[in-house]
């Protein structure tokens, strides 16, 4: 059994960007995780349309985790359940917002199971303020020129603003 003091959890996502909703599920995570990885997937089964590199994703999520040390940032390639194991985590964090999640969720943690027994989700309900936060909302709003200060941290909205100012 793996000793308390080292008990690693991942938290996987496309996190493009990271959002207060990503960030505040993260920071209370650690209540049942020694250390947190969080694993930013190159692969995602949402197809979605991207804003922010990899590298760029993690960059920015480190920012944001730059006061608390039982925070690591990794990206990974391939099968979740494959860098889980590589990692030695076998807890995966997942946040439900809405029953709208649901499915979904269900449908990924019960295929990570099917492809490694050991592995075990549990779902985390984020602040209600967050409720409706999404980075893939936060990405459209931030392009229409709308204001996400208060869904993201500063490093966020810096690189959002830079980035959409290439964009034009
Ligand atoms: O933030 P997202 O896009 O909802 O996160 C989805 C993510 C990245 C956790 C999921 O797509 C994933 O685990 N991708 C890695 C590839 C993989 O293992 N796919 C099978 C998942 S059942």
């Amino acid at each position: 059994m793996k000793s308390r003091r080292g008990f690693v959890a991942l938290y996987p996502g496309s996190f493009d960007p990271i959002t207060h909703g990503h960030e505040e599920l993260a920071r209370r995570a650690l209540a049942v995780a020694d250390r947190l990885i969080v694993a930013v997937a190159s692969t995602s089964t949402h197809d979605k349309h991207g804003l922010f590199g990899i590298d760029e994703r993690v960059r920015l999520i480190e920012e944001v985790f730059a006061d608390e040390e039982r925070i690591e940032v990794k990206s990974f390639e391939g099968l979740l359940v494959d860098f889980a194991r590589q990692e030695g985590a076998s807890l995966v964090i997942r946040g439900l917002r809405a029953v709208s999640d649901f499915e979904y969720e269900l449908q990924m943690a019960q295929m990570n199971r099917e492809l490694w027994g050991e592995i075990e989700t549990i779902f985390m309900v984020p602040d209600v303020r967050y409720s409706f936060l999404s980075a893939s909302l936060v990405r459209e709003v931030a392009r229409l020129g709308g204001d996400v200060s208060k869904m993201v941290s500063k490093p966020v909205l810096k690189g959002l603003k830079s980035k959409l100012k290439k964009a034009k």
